[in-house]
């Protein structure tokens, strides 16, 4: 296994771009006011067509992939209504396309962009924590994308932890030794439990209704959307308008890694959970995806707890499948709260609906929602140990 580099360990901060790219920035930097006046997509169709060459290291890429993926979705949904653009103009298609391709990233803001390279510190010198942090660019909405954005990296990095300690299970399980891998077993559950208590601040930064009536327009995608059902074309890129999923947290590696690392196995076949989770990783980084694949050939962790038969060891397995159960429901709630009930109660004298209609059922990943996260956490449930 690749133990170099570890998704975990890796977030970017990086918040200026060379002058060529000034015209990038400004419209990038001013999306809520732009949007508001109805100037946005003038703005935009008037950038000049800049190339990419000058954007030199891994960073400053990530940080222009971040603002032209910001630009793009602006572009796209401007006021979240009706009026959704099918064509990216070529001056931001043709290098947006030029920088995905560099970085093995798809031209479309993804959680790589909008979570894992979207922050500063406020005073460098201090702790990355949310009062600490600010996000890079803004959405419509107020505080709400700040909120959602950096809980989210705060969780990330609750969890971090964890994956750090993979490539000690897969040493311990490598040299057939029980006390090692129970020892590590125990902080990867340690790890989980603190990042399900981050996770709870989402309800105090995001309001749920600014978070699916605004905020959530901006993270759609373009495939399996009912809004743009033939994709969106890139204009001197492709000839056929192409299909890209929105910005979901099923792109973090985190979750993706303990999966692998503890044999949970989703449901496969046409539609499932395994096949839209495996897609997912499209949108990772090229290291956390080869990451998730170099992990999926490293000692069996499960295999050898059944072997063992050892009580401490199967105790320190279920309390990370446990952990990651716990984390599951708890998203199931959140989901609840920031999408299934304001999908019920539209605002100012809108039709209400018992039943969410078939484009507020889709996640921005484009999952049907509730079928997709309940199967995942049933069969991560599904995974706990037991014998006689
Ligand atoms: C998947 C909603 C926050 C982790 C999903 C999906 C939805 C969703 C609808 C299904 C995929 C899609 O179509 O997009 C939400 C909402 C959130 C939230 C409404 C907060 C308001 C988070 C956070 C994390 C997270 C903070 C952890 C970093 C995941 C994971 C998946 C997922 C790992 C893939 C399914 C799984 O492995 O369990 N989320 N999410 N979500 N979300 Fe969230
Ligand atoms: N994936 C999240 C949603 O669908 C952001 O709202």
């Amino acid at each position: 296994m690749q133990t170099k580099w570890l998704p975990g360990s890796y977030f970017l901060s990086q918040e200026e771009l060379p002058d060529t790219y000034r015209p990038w920035i400004l419209v990038a930097r001013n999306l809520p006011k732009l949007i508001e006046n109805g100037k946005l997509r003038e703005e935009v169709e008037k950038l000049p067509t800049l190339r990419t060459e000058e954007l030199r290291g891994h960073r400053l890429q990530r940080l222009a992939h971040l603002a032209l993926g910001y630009i793009t979705m602006a572009y796209v949904w401007n006021r979240g209504d009706d009026d959704i653009r099918k064509v990216l103009p070529r001056n931001l298609a043709v290098p947006y396309c030029e920088l995905s391709e560099k970085l093995g990233l798809p031209p479309i803001l993804s959680y790589a962009d909008c979570v894992l390279a979207n922050w500063k510190k406020k005073d460098p010198n201090g702790p990355m924590t949310y009062e600490n942090m600010d996000i890079l660019f803004s959405f419509p909405g107020g505080d709400c994308d700040k909120g959602f954005f950096l809980v989210s990296l705060m969780v990330e990095i609750a969890a971090s932890p964890a994956i750090k300690a993979i490539p000690t299970v897969s040493s311990a399980v490598e040299h057939q030794d029980p006390k090692a891998l129970e020892k590590a077993l125990c902080s990867i559950a340690a790890s989980l439990e603190k990042a399900k208590e981050i996770f709870k601040r989402m309800r105090d930064f995001v309001d749920p209704d600014t978070f699916f009536h605004v905020l959530r327009i901006y993270l759609s995608g373009w495939k399996g959307n009912p809004k743009l059902p033939e994709g969106l074309l890139y204009e001197g890129v492709w000839d056929t308008p192409k299909k890209f999923s929105g910005g979901s947290a099923g792109q973090s590696s985190i979750f993706q890694s303990l999966d692998v690392l503890l044999g949970i196995k989703h449901d496969v076949g046409e539609g499932s959970a395994a096949e839209f989770l495996q897609e997912m990783r499209e949108y990772m980084p090229p290291a956390h995806r080869n990451f998730l694949s170099s992990l999926e050939s490293a000692p069996p962790v499960r295999e050898f707890v059944i072997l063992r038969r050892n009580e401490d060891l199967k105790k320190a397995y279920n309390e990370c499948v446990n952990g990651l159960v716990s984390l599951r429901m708890f998203h199931l709630s959140i989901v609840d709260t920031y999408i299934v009930k304001p999908s019920k109660q539209k605002p100012m004298g809108g039709h209400k609906s018992e039943e969410p209609s078939n484009t507020e059922n889709r996640g921005t990943g484009g999952t049907d929602v509730m079928n997709f996260l309940r199967s995942v956490k049933d069969t991560t449930k599904k995974a706990l140990l037991s014998w006689p």
